[in-house]
């Protein structure tokens, strides 16, 4: 070796190259892939509160009834984001590990505070995640009510993320005004952090579309056989729509639905109480809505509903304008036995007490021999099996 190639050796850098991944626990990785997870927590949150609001109307709160099919694509969002949220979050924990594992573990009593706000925020994410996605795959295993501990579980996530958001405001501004990876970063590591980041959030933005993909079929039947991931298929079904609840689910409902004293009821704030036999029902006028169920579950199927318009039977019975109406079924128990029709529901022309679908007679399973069907409303409020209507 000359003495040139000698000194061309001594002032040569030792090469180390580093691994993928280790720059990427870094604030800037950090603060875009939450900036995604917010938006999609966001876009679950207020999609998951306006169906509570549904379900549970507060005094000040009136769900309309159109657009017709505006739940069916808010709980369809609901479902299908929360389910593309989970390789968020999984990146986002990994990205951000290593701090966990910090020593000293905490700086000052605003940094402990800081840090205990993890419990709740992390904790709070995987139970939202886990019981959505193990609710919608019909899988149970837990004895509280799914509704309840989802709710709750989301405030107090909102409460955790508010004071986690309030205190990276600083590295999240930073990271939306400058396009640097790290001030104290080389313009060579610099561009090779860039790159794999790039490749690291295209790969979660590609597992997060794939689920949602994979998701998405139960509802929008081209998609249905790629759907694999979507517990419910569309394909599988009775009449056209997929059943949630069954009629030999629940015990005697299958002899009270067939039984030839079958009789429905107009009763409470009306002028006379009313009393038809299905084929009472059948020759008064009839009319038809093409509507979708639309469960909770995030699944939904359209049909041809033929019946008798709630607000016809109501006008009949003498009931008052804009009154509200209790909807009960045959089924003895069961948290979904009974709904309500707000007035924006009771006086809709396509609100009906459906006795065809697809102009066949209903099979028992879809509610035979009287069903409620309306615009807008969460598939647990189309109560099967009717036997009143409660004028309020
Ligand atoms: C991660 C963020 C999430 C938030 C903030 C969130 C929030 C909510 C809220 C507030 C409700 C209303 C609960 C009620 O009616 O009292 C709800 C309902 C629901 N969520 Fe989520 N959720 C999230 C993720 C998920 C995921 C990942 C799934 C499933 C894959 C899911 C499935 C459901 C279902 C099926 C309901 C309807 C429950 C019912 O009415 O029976 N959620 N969600």
């Amino acid at each position: 070796m000359n003495s040139h190639a000698e000194a061309t050796e001594r002032v040569r850098p030792p090469v180390t190259l580093p691994r993928f991944g280790e720059r990427l626990h870094d604030e800037r990785s950090a603060a875009l892939v939450g900036m995604a997870l917010g938006a999609m927590f966001s876009i679950c949150l207020a999609t998951g509160v306006l169906s509570h609001l549904i379900q549970h109307p507060p005094g000040w709160f009136t769900w309309p009834a159109r657009p017709a099919g505006f739940y069916r694509v808010s709980q369809g969002v609901h479902v299908t984001t929360g389910i593309a949220l989970i390789p968020v979050v999984l990146a986002k924990l990994w990205i951000v590990y290593p701090k966990l594992f910090r020593w000293p573990p905490i700086d000052d009593v605003a940094d402990a505070v800081e840090r205990l706000t993890l419990l709740p925020l992390v904790g709070g994410m995987i139970f939202l995640l886990f019981s959505g996605t193990a609710n919608v795959a019909l899988w149970y295993p837990w004895e509280f009510s799914f509704p309840v501990a989802h709710y709750w579980a989301t405030w107090i996530t909102v409460g955790a993320m508010v004071a986690h958001v309030s205190a990276k405001a600083t590295i999240i501004g930073r990271t939306v005004r400058r396009r640097q990876a790290t001030p104290e970063a080389t313009p060579t590591t610099t561009t090779t952090t860039t790159a794999d980041r790039r490749s690291f959030l295209g790969a979660v933005a590609a597992a997060s579309g794939t689920l949602a993909v994979a998701t998405v079929g139960q509802t929008f039947r081209p998609l249905a056989a790629i759907s694999v991931l979507g517990p419910r298929d569309p394909r599988v079904n009775v009449q056209g729509v997929p059943v949630n609840k069954a009629v030999g689910e629940s015990s005697g409902l299958a002899e009270a639905v067939a039984s030839p004293s079958y009789r429905l009821v107009v009763r409470g704030r009306v002028d006379q109480e009313l009393s038809f036999s299905r084929e009472d029902l059948l020759a008064m006028p009839q009319h038809t809505a093409r509507l979708p169920i639309a469960c909770v579950e995030g699944w939904s199927a359209e049909a041809d509903w033929t019946g008798v318009r709630v607000r016809d039977l109501l006008a009949m019975a003498g009931a008052r304008a804009g009154a509200e109406v209790g909807v009960e079924s045959l089924q003895q128990r069961g948290s979904f036995r009974a709904s309500v029709l707000n007035s924006k529901h009771a006086a809709d022309r396509d609100t009906l007490l459906a006795l065809k679908i697809n102009g066949e007679d209903l099979h028992p399973d879809h509610g035979f021999p009287v069903r409620l069907i309306g615009p807008n409303r969460p598939g647990v409020q189309q109560t099967k099996w009717v036997a009143e209507l409660v004028v309020r």
